[in-house]
C-alpha cells in the first residue's frame, strides 16, 4: 500500500516579490498621501487657536469641540460676540498654541481612528508595508501580530468606541445649536447643513464600527430570545458593509466642516443663508 506524503509546510520559494501584474501599489500610495495630508491639516488646525467659532450662527468646528480654553468665551466675529464653550473652560489662555482647545476629545478620536479595523488595514499597508498588498511579500523579517506590545493595544478599540459615541453626541448638540438665525431665533445657513451632514456621517462611521456590531449582537447563544438586539445587529451589519467608505468620507467631511467654519469665522467669506 502506497503512502501519501503530507505536503511540506514551508512557504513556496519564489524569488519575485510578487507575481501580481496589476497596479497593486496604487492603494498604499494613495492612502499614504491622503492620510499624511489629513494629519498635517488636522494638526495645524487643532493648534491654530483661532477661526473656530461663528457667534452669529453658533457654528463651532468639530476640531474644537468641546471648546475648553478660556478663549472659547467671548469670541467676537463680524461684530457679534458669543461663547463657544458649552462644557466649561478649564484650559487657561496661556496654553493656546500648544494644547488643542478640544483637549478632551481629540486624543480619544485619534485613538479611535488609529485602532479602527479599517484604518489598521490602511496604514499597515501604506505606512508599514506589512504587507503592502495581498500576495506581496513584506520586507519585515518576522510578524508578531497584534498579540504583543505595542499592537496588543489595538484591542482597546471597543473602549475608544464608547468615547467616540459620547463625542458624537457632543457634535450632534453643536449641530443642533447651528440652527441659529440672524435675529437670534431659528435659522439655517450653508454652515448648518454642512455641520449636520458631517454629524450624520460621523454617526454612520461610529455605528458601523465592528466593535459596535459585536457590542450590539455579540455574546448571544441565539437571537430568537433577543429580538431587539437581533434587529439592531441586522441594522449595524448593513451599514458595517460600508464601514471603510464612511471612514474615508468622514475624513473629508471633517475637513469641509472645519474649513467652512474657519473661512466664515475669519471673515474671509460670508455664510450663505437659506432661512433667516
Ligand atoms: Fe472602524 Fe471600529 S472598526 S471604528
Amino acid at each position: 500500500m502506497s503512502t501519501v506524503e503530507a505536503p511540506a509546510r514551508s512557504r513556496a520559494q519564489i524569488k519575485e516579490r510578487t507575481l501580481r501584474k496589476d497596479n497593486w501599489r496604487l492603494y498604499p500610495i494613495t492612502t499614504f498621501v491622503i492620510f499624511t495630508a489629513w494629519v498635517v491639516y488636522a494638526t495645524v488646525r487643532a493648534f491654530w487657536g483661532s477661526a473656530f467659532y461663528v457667534p452669529e450662527f453658533h457654528y463651532l468646528t468639530p476640531f474644537y469641540s468641546p471648546c475648553l480654553n478660556e478663549i472659547c468665551n467671548d469670541v467676537t466675529v463680524n461684530g457679534h460676540t458669543g461663547d463657544a464653550a458649552e462644557f466649561g473652560t478649564f484650559l487657561p489662555e496661556s496654553t493656546r498654541g500648544w494644547i488643542p482647545f478640544a483637549a478632551l476629545s481629540l486624543p480619544f478620536l485619534l485613538l479611535f481612528r488609529l485602532t479602527c479595523y479599517y484604518y489598521r488595514k490602511a496604514y499597515y499597508r501604506s505606512f508599514w508595508a506589512s504587507p503592502s498588498a495581498c500576495a506581496v511579500r513584506e520586507p519585515h523579517g518576522k510578524y508578531t501580530g497584534e498579540r504583543r506590545f505595542p499592537l496588543i493595544a489595538q484591542n482597546l478599540h471597543r473602549y475608544f468606541w464608547l468615547a467616540a459615541v459620547l463625542i458624537s453626541l457632543v457634535n450632534t448638540y453643536d449641530a443642533i445649536l447651528a440652527f441659529h438665525g440672524k435675529d437670534g431665533g431659528f435659522g439655517i445657513g450653508l454652515g448648518t447643513l454642512i455641520l449636520v451632514a458631517n454629524v450624520v456621517l460621523l454617526w454612520l462611521y461610529t455605528l458601523s464600527c465592528h466593535s459596535c456590531r459585536h457590542i450590539v449582537g455579540g455574546r448571544l447563544k441565539n437571537f430568537s430570545k433577543h429580538p431587539l438586539r437581533y434587529r439592531m445587529w441586522g441594522w449595524v451589519s448593513k451599514i458595517n458593509e460600508r464601514h471603510g467608505t464612511y471612514a474615508l468620507i468622514t475624513l473629508g467631511s471633517l475637513v469641509v466642516a472645519d474649513l467652512y467654519v474657519a473661512l466664515v469665522a475669519s471673515e474671509t467669506i460670508s455664510d450663505l443663508r437659506i432661512f433667516n
